[in-house]
């Protein structure tokens, strides 16, 4: 069979009324992509000839987060699915032989293996039109299927114009379908706003079209009809992402990851993690994050975009875009800013506090410490309290401590700074000029000591009575 081109379309320009928000619903994020990310990846998949994007009037918004690569159709006001669709036929004048695919931007489970079964079986059919649907236990919200005694499609019914005896309909519309071009453009003018809405709906076309004794198929998929889910409000957005977290975990303990407690743990579907690693409780690991193998995160934990290497110990902590080699500790709270990277062996403890900075092998930031803009050598000492002072109130400053300094404790740091190899800097110190290696630097008051002048005091208070 000759396979016709085929254009997608992913409808997003709704106002999803029933979110209650000032945030597009397709930019609403499930475990933290946008819901519209969802379906298009799936139409990506389908190497489509053309992937077009109905918007509404936050068009500009939503066009900066998805980038260039689609062509983006505006519908403002939307006034219902049927007019959404309408706004592309000037666009399919120059494909009349195309199949359109058409797929609702808030159905986030939709896969390109099912669009797939979807399209052979349309192209199988011969038909003008194709409608997915399911069986769904819980049919309310979603269009009804009402078909004849032959089993054929006589029309959809949106559950708010359905009468009490067809509310039992449990097969219903997923709202995604392939229509020949040349059907979109005789029937979709025809579709009128006379319904309990006062909406332009998609799914009158079909009525239009069986008058006319036009071939509809129907392909409905049985198999896990949460496939099918659209998300029209956040108690959806809650049941998605509670059916997300769960795939998504199970799919890291089927790969020998041990997750303590899945129910607090939160993992991003792009989060990779490798055999033998140990999460505990209260851990977030999100964007593009690596565990590698034998790492023990948390308990309470969030990591996000950052590398850690085999056998970390890390708990209690917040690291962002940062990468950890190999057997490194961190924690208890410790915050690693973007652009850390800490070197095998070192130790990163509690209340330190690092941002664009390289920590040497086996180096400790052990207590209460800030390091920014820094780059540290192999085998130095950070004593309590050291800060390093990299901002000027206008600009940023280096700071570099060569390997096996040691810096004692309360020291402040002015930047631009460098400290040679082995230099010592003595506790309470404020260092403002460089060290030379293996020197000594103190950088405080010096202690006056007053032989007796308690005792003194004391007796001067007595005889004054
Ligand atoms: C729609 C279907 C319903 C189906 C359900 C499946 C219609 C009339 N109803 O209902 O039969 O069971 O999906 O989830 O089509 N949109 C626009 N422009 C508009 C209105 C909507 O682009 O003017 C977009 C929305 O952004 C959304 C999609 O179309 O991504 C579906 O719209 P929505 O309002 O969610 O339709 P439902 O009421 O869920
Ligand atoms: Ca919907």
């Amino acid at each position: 069979m000759i396979m016709t081109k085929l254009i997608g379309v992913i409808m997003a320009a709704g106002l999803g009324k029933r979110m209650n928000s000032k945030t597009p619903k397709v930019l609403h994020t499930l475990m933290g992509k946008p819901l519209i990310e969802f379906p298009l990846k799936a139409l990506r998949e389908l190497n489509p000839d053309g992937i077009l994007v109905i918007l509404g009037n936050q068009i500009e918004l939503i066009k900066e987060q998805l980038g260039e690569r689609y062509t983006y159709i505006l519908q403002d006001p939307p006034l219902g699915t049927g007019d959404a669709l309408k706004q592309i036929l000037p666009y399919l004048r120059e494909y009349l032989d195309n199949a359109v695919l058409v797929v609702p931007g808030d159905a986030p489970f939709i896969n390109s293996n099912l669009l797939k079964e979807f399209t052979y079986s349309h192209q199988n059919s011969g038909c003008q039109a194709s409608i997915l649907t399911t069986i769904m236990e819980n049919p309310s919200g979603y269009g009804r299927i009402i078909r004849d005694e032959n089993g054929s499609i006589v029309r959809i019914i949106e559950d708010s114009d359905l009468t009490s005896g067809q509310k039992n309909i449990k097969e219903v519309n997923a709202s995604v379908y392939i229509f020949r071009a040349l059907a979109l453009l005789k029937y979709l003018p025809q579709i009128d706003n006379q319904n309990q809405q006062g909406e332009y709906y998609l799914t009158d076309i079909f009525e239009k079209m069986t008058v006319d004794k036009q071939c509809i198929s129907i392909f409905c998929y049985q198999n896990t009809p949460e496939m099918l889910m659209g998300i029209n409000n956040r108690k959806d957005l809650v049941k998605a992402h509670k059916l997300l977290k769960e795939k998504i975990i199970e799919g890291f303990l089927d790969s020998g990851v041990t997750i303590i407690d899945p129910e607090s743990t939160y993992i991003e579907d792009n989060v990779s993690i490798e055999q033998d690693v140990t999460i505990y409780p209260f851990s977030f690991l999100m964007g593009n994050t690596v565990i590698k193998s034998g790492s023990i995160i948390g308990p309470s934990v969030l990591i996000k975009n950052s590398v850690i290497g085999n056998g970390c110990k890390i708990y209690y902590s917040e690291i962002e875009e940062a990468t950890l080699e190999q057997g490194v500790k961190v924690g208890p709270f410790s915050h690693l800013r973007p652009g850390t990277y800490v070197k095998q062996g070192a130790k990163i403890g509690n209340f330190a506090e690092l941002k664009k900075s390289v920590i040497g092998e086996n180096t400790r930031v052990s207590h209460v410490s800030y390091l920014g803009d820094s780059n540290v050598g192999d085998g130095v000492n950070i004593g309590a309290g050291t800060i390093v002072c990299n901002y000027d109130g206008e600009k940023k400053h280096p700071t570099v401590i060569e390997d096996e300094v040691f810096v004692g404790s309360n020291s402040t740091l002015i930047a631009p700074l460098r400290i040679g190899k082995g230099a010592y800097i003595a506790g309470g110190s404020v260092i403002n000029n460089d060290v030379p290696p293996e020197a000594l630097a103190l950088g405080r008051g010096i202690q006056v000591i007053k032989e007796g002048w308690a005792k003194k005091r004391k007796e001067r208070r007595k005889n004054n009575g």
